[in-house]
């Protein structure tokens, strides 16, 4: 199965802007294929960006069947252009699909979609410090009907846009409210898949925070409210001593994030002890305050890697590292930031390099 290409004259064609939003600004195509029992998925192809057409009893819009991934493409200093760990974004949409009782897409298929799409859009790709292109892949339930069940069709479409670097003038510290009232995802439920009611659960939470001055939420096990799961839409490491990253083991309802497995993967090839285990937010405190934690950091594709200054629970703020950006959150932000855009080896054969 190939994928039909249908672009936009050359001369109708954009540029990517100087000045963008993240999530408001999209580049010229977007790839989209449909899905029905009968023909599998059919309807392969490159298009402009348009507006889908959706009968409103179409199940998404009902029931929120859906996933989508986010992942970026990275302009190097030479002018090309890198993906990074790509083939996990496809693996991982799978499996949500998988989850949501939604049909799988070919991993190779996918894969070459996204750098189709990069090629073709390629003058999207900011050339900023720290900026990237954002992909975007979602699948959504197509079928009109109300009654409860599985959709019989869907729609599978990449979007694309230009991301700016998350952290302008250098990583700085974020605060973080420890969700004492509302849960994220519970063990048995979907919060290790990548589906749009995960989002939408964390709303109101991450609204009711930042009235208070916090800028994300951490996540608490739903069944305890104890154990340390993630942190807004980011994994969470602990450093213990400056040496030692210690990150919640996957329990089911955390999102097993790419950055967070580049991390287990890269840590101990830079120098550091990495171990993933069931983490008590209140011994997590107590070490904090007692210094044995010497820095806290989320990570994902958004920021790569964001330092966290303070940790709120129950009415106190507990400060980490005085509030400044750690050595350790530095050094992964430089060694990951590094493999994405090309300027340091990239030992573990994590980029692939788009054909422009
Ligand atoms: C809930 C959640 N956790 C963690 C992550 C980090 O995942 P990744 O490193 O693959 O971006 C994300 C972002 O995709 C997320 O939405």
């Amino acid at each position: 199965m190939s994928i039909v290409v249908k672009p936009l004259d050359k001369s109708k064609r954009g540029v990517c802007p100087q000045e963008f939003s993240f999530g408001g600004t999209f580049s010229d195509h977007m790839f989209t294929q449909d899905y029905d029992p009968v023909n599998g998925w059919h309807n392969i192809e490159i298009t402009p960006y348009h507006a889908l057409s959706l009968d409103p009893s179409a199940a998404v819009l009902h029931y929120s069947q859906e996933i989508f991934e986010g992942l970026k493409a990275y302009r190097r200093s030479d002018g090309g252009v890198n993906l990074f760990r790509a083939e996990e974004n496809c693996k991982r949409f799978n499996r949500s699909a998988k989850r949501m009782v939604m049909p799988e897409v070919d991993v190779d298929l996918h894969l070459d979609a996204i750098k189709k799409l990069v090629a073709l859009d390629h003058q999207w790709v900011p050339d900023q410090d720290g900026a990237s292109l954002y992909i975007r892949p979602t699948m959504i339930a197509t079928t009109p009907k109300l009654g409860l069940g599985a959709s019989a069709n869907y729609t599978h479409f990449i979007i694309t846009g230009p991301a700016g670097a998350y952290f302008k003038g250098g990583l700085s510290p974020i605060s973080v409210y420890v969700a004492d009232k509302y849960r994220r995802a519970v063990k048995g439920g979907v919060g290790e898949a990548k589906t749009g009611g995960n989002y939408a659960a964390s709303l109101y939470a991450s609204e009711e925070v930042a009235k208070q001055g916090y800028s994300q939420v951490l996540w608490l096990d739903a069944v305890e409210g104890r154990f340390i799961e993630e942190v807004g839409a980011m994994n969470i490491c602990f450093v213990y001593a400056g040496k030692r990253i210690v990150t919640p083991e996957l329990s089911g309802s955390i999102l097993p994030g790419i950055t967070r497995d580049s991390i287990i993967k890269l840590a101990p090839a830079i120098g550091y002890e990495v171990s993933e285990q069931r983490l008590d937010i209140n011994t997590i405190l107590t070490d904090i305050d007692s210094g044995k934690i010497t820095e806290v950091f989320g990570c994902g594709t958004a920021a790569v890697i964001s330092p966290v200054g303070t940790l709120a629970f129950n009415g106190t703020d507990h400060v980490i590292n005085h509030n400044q950006t750690g050595e350790v959150a530095k050094h992964l932000y430089d060694e990951l930031t590094g493999i994405q855009y090309g300027t340091r080896e990239d030992r573990f054969g994590w980029i692939t390099s788009v054909d422009l």
